[in-house]
């Protein structure tokens, strides 16, 4: 009898929950073979089911790690699809004894960035080449092409490269999958992906808001909206998927199911990662960080309510000029979605300095065209921007930018303004705005903060035009007012080193 034959798969999965079981479907159908392992027995009949309807053949399932380890070409390329936090470290300890050195591990989860250093360097002092991979575009992008922002060593990455491009979302034939950077370079960059994610979300739900309850519009009238603006500049991924939600009736019923769902928003946590991090980073993320604020707010529920009842909260809807109206609430919502890319993508340029990731903002710009939840029209003038201006120091400083929100800022004042007299809140919406403010004002009013700081704590200041810091005695607190002693002194340095986590 001859010894069996030793098989070699080319790219191995753990975790065949719906994202693995998809992602690995999805190489099969590129004529890549593929095994997939789970610890739960009732996953591999289930691939193979959905192989075979799927009429895919060159894929394997296992129940034992060794033998899926065993069945992979050297070096071997292993991803894991588990969820995010301890899981991912139990499975490394049980893996790693099985792999040899050169062989790579690339966590496709949301992991948190920092875990994913970690892992990294106690994986490369085994020899073992470890990648933090954001995938975005759910089970649906997993099974038909998602985006993929893959961090780790480079030169390994050029092992893995072909199955990544080949099984990734295509916009005009371009793959959007990139080498990403060293280290947790890509689980960063999809990080601040969902910063933007729940940016732009919050935005829509402001503007479902303005409409239901600043026009007293019905449910139709707003489906109608929303796919007019997916046919035009607004043109995404989430304004899309909106259009529909506001076309779903609930099984059984007359009503949409939107109707039907609770007003609490729950989330996984990367985007209040992306608001910490920014404070860490000191880059003001404004947006971003109220759509994480109202997410925690719409938990709320009881307390709202009784505060409904105290305030008599909502405001009978007018719905006058409401022709302008619309076309302001879409300027308004494409001058803050324009904001909500801009916030992100300046956080990618500090973290880049300040983590040595060496981000290319403009690839990943193109990588997120196609294939994630954040895909838009609008990211085709970003990858132009980035492209023709690597360095750029903010995307409102690109020339085409800047005509579009000036074209469209009005109707975020026009927007803004009605709904604070009404006393319908859009945080996001108005969080846009201040910020593009604050931004554009070459003097800040920050002169009286840093008085007031030395007022109180003899905190200093600088002086317009003089090197060197300042202490002044603003009141004779403690002393005679006749015998105050000036003022200004050149002593001091401030002692507030921001805190950066470690990279
Ligand atoms: C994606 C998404 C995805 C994320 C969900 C839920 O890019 O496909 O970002 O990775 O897990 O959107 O996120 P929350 O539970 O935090 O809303």
């Amino acid at each position: 009898m001859s010894a069996p034959q030793p098989k070699n798969y080319a790219f191995g999965m753990i975790g065949l929950g719906t994202m693995g079981r998809n992602l690995l479907l999805n190489m099969a159908d590129h004529d890549f073979s593929v095994a997939g392992y789970d610890k739960d027995t009732s996953k591999i009949p289930l691939l193979q089911k959905e192989a075979d309807e799927d009429g895919v053949h060159n894929v394997e399932g296992f129940t034992d790690l060794s033998a899926f380890v065993q069945s992979l070409a050297k070096p071997r390329v292993v991803m894991m699809l588990v969820p995010a936090g301890k899981i991912v470290d139990s499975v490394i300890t049980e893996i790693t004894p099985l792999l040899d050195e050169g062989d790579m591990l690339i966590d496709g989860g949301n992991s948190y960035f920092l875990d994913t250093t970690r892992r990294a360097q106690e994986l490369a002092a085994k020899g073992l080449h470890f990648f933090g991979m954001g995938i975005s575009g759910g089970e649906e992008g997993a099974r038909r092409g998602p985006s993929m922002m893959p961090g780790g060593d480079q030169e390994a990455y050029q092992k893995m490269k072909p199955v990544l491009e080949a099984v990734s979302a295509k916009v005009g034939g371009e793959p959007c999958v990139t080498y990403i950077g060293p280290g947790a370079a890509g689980h960063f960059v999809k990080m601040v992906h969902n910063g933007i994610e729940y940016g732009i979300m919050q935005l829509l739900a402001e503007t479902y808001d303005v409409m239901k309850n600043g026009l007293g519009m019905e449910n139709e009238s707003m489906q109608q909206v929303y796919a007019k603006w997916n046919q035009g500049r607004l043109q995404s991924f989430l304004v899309d998927i909106t259009k529909d939600i506001f076309a779903y009736i609930a099984p059984d019923t007359d009503h949409l199911l939107l109707d039907d769902i609770k007003d609490e928003a729950r989330s996984k946590g990367t985007g209040k990662w992306t608001s910490q991090i920014a404070m860490d980073l000191q880059v003001p993320l404004s947006l971003i960080d109220e759509a994480v604020a109202m997410r925690d707010l719409s938990k709320y529920k009881s307390l709202r309510e009784e505060m409904e009842k105290v305030y008599q909260a909502r405001p009978t809807p007018g719905n006058d000029d409401q022709e302008q109206q619309l076309q302001e609430l879409e300027q308004a919502m494409y001058f803050s979605m324009i904001i909500a890319y801009a916030q992100g993508m300046h956080m990618l340029a500090r973290a880049s300095e300040e983590y040595e990731y060496n981000l290319n903002l403009a690839n990943i710009a193109k990588i997120w065209r196609g294939g994630c939840i954040i895909r838009s029209e609008f990211l085709n003038t970003i990858y132009n921007a980035y492209q023709q201006k690597p360095d750029l120091a903010h995307l409102l400083l690109d020339d085409t930018v800047r005509q579009h929100v000036q074209e469209s800022v009005a109707g975020a004042r026009a927007v803004v303004a009605r709904m604070a007299t009404v006393g319908i809140g859009t945080p996001a919406l108005a969080a846009a705005l201040s910020y593009f403010d604050t931004l554009r004002t070459g003097r800040m009013p920050s002169n009286l903060i840093q008085a007031q700081r030395d007022y109180f704590g003899a905190h200093t200041y600088e002086l317009i035009g003089h090197e060197g810091v300042f202490h002044t005695q603003w009141t004779p607190m403690h002393e005679d007012a006749e015998n105050k002693e000036d003022t200004h002194r050149g002593t001091g340095t401030e002692n507030e080193t921001p805190v950066i986590p470690n990279k």
